[in-house]
């Protein structure tokens, strides 16, 4: 942890500034780098440890389905942070493609949040992109794998803690949070956490699944629930390896050729989904592997309709909103506030 990210964090329940402790710094990095310490809430008294780097500003356990979903979601972006490192998942077209109309030159000299940063992808790019500060929260212990791979950017920060209780106050200038939401118990009020957060002016791009065009999708769903979500994540990930290795050819041979040959633009409009397989053709093995792992481990995935995607900017009365589908299968939704 960066000393001067205690400018930024606020106890999660007071909403008060914090008394720092250090008990050990990093001396190799330019700037005061925290390993551990605690940080204090003189209001309540509690106390938040910062272990291996990172200040765990967690509140309660979370329920047992949350804590289901976010331990799977760790074990995965552990598993799959070298794997994807350098690939279009880590690339920056990738990443506005899923914050579309938002462009790179937006974040410069802004305060933004990555709400539920995972292993820290967008976070990375966004610190390039020249953030003033971004800092990324997440519930899971993929924090770990976020801090390692931007611990060395000065303007990147990684905090472990809930969307439902952030230890932010109302400082942002721009806030995005991919692929988040629909993993929410409650995701409409995780919205509303996040625009709470939101300077005068400030912006937020969210990506969501959505309900149209997912109707097979949403028909699995009870053995999301009921089975996979609770098998043991070696297993999962076998079964992703092997779905993934049909999945593969059948990108390659068929959805890539079919996309990008002449003779194939008699067959491209009679295959399904061809916007998404498309880009998932684009996906190296490993990818595409953790893309499947993705959506068979969580317990909590919801799809969300463009109107009801819509009513959330309204009814926190957001200005200037764009929403605009992505591969036909997700919404992308940005407003400002006003
Ligand atoms: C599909 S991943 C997306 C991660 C990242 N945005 C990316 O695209 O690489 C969803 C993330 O949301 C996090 N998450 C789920 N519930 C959360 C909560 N209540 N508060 C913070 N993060 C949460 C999970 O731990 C997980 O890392
Ligand atoms: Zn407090």
């Amino acid at each position: 942890m960066k000393l001067k990210l205690i400018n930024y964090l606020v106890c999660p329940k007071c909403k008060v500034p914090l008394q720092c402790q250090i008990f050990q710094q990093d001396s190799e990095l330019p700037w005061e780098e925290i390993l551990q310490g605690c940080l204090i809430c003189q209001t309540c008294s509690r106390e938040y440890p910062i272990l291996k780097g990172i200040p765990r500003m967690l509140l309660n356990p979370p329920p047992a389905e949350v804590q289901n979903t976010v331990a799977g979601f760790g074990w995965e972006w552990l598993a799959f942070d070298k794997q994807i490192q350098n690939t279009y998942m880590t690339d920056k077209v990738h990443m506005l493609d899923f914050i579309h109309p938002t462009g790179e030159g937006f974040f410069k000299d802004k305060l933004v949040l990555d709400a539920g940063c995972g292993m820290g992808r967008f976070l990375k790019l966004g610190a390039e992109f020249g953030s003033k500060e971004i800092i990324g929260i997440d519930l899971s212990n993929s924090v770990e794998a976020a801090y390692q791979n931007t611990r060395h950017l000065e303007n990147a920060h990684v905090v472990q803690a809930d969307i439902f209780a952030l230890p932010f106050p109302r400082v942002f200038d721009y806030i995005f949070s991919i692929g988040v939401l629909h993993h929410l118990d409650k995701p409409k009020k995780g919205f509303s956490q996040l625009v709470e957060l939101l300077n005068k002016d400030g912006r937020i791009s969210v990506w969501v699944y959505s309900k149209e065009n997912n109707q097979w999708v949403i028909s699995l769903t009870p053995i999301r629930k009921r089975i996979t979500s609770h098998l043991p994540k070696p297993v999962l990930l076998g079964i992703s390896h092997f779905l993934g290795f049909f999945l593969y050819l059948l990108l390659q041979v068929v959805y890539k050729p079919a996309n990008e040959t002449r003779l194939g633009l008699k067959v491209r409009r009679y295959l399904p989904y061809n916007e998404y397989l498309y880009y998932s053709s684009r996906l190296s093995y490993l990818s595409l592997v953790s893309v499947i792992f993705d959506h068979l481990v969580p317990q909590l995935a919801a799809y969300i309709s463009r109107d009801e995607l819509e009513s959330w900017f309204k009814e926190e009365n957001l200005a200037s909103v764009v929403i605009t589908p992505r591969n036909n299968m997700s919404w992308r939704g940005q407003g400002t506030c006003i």
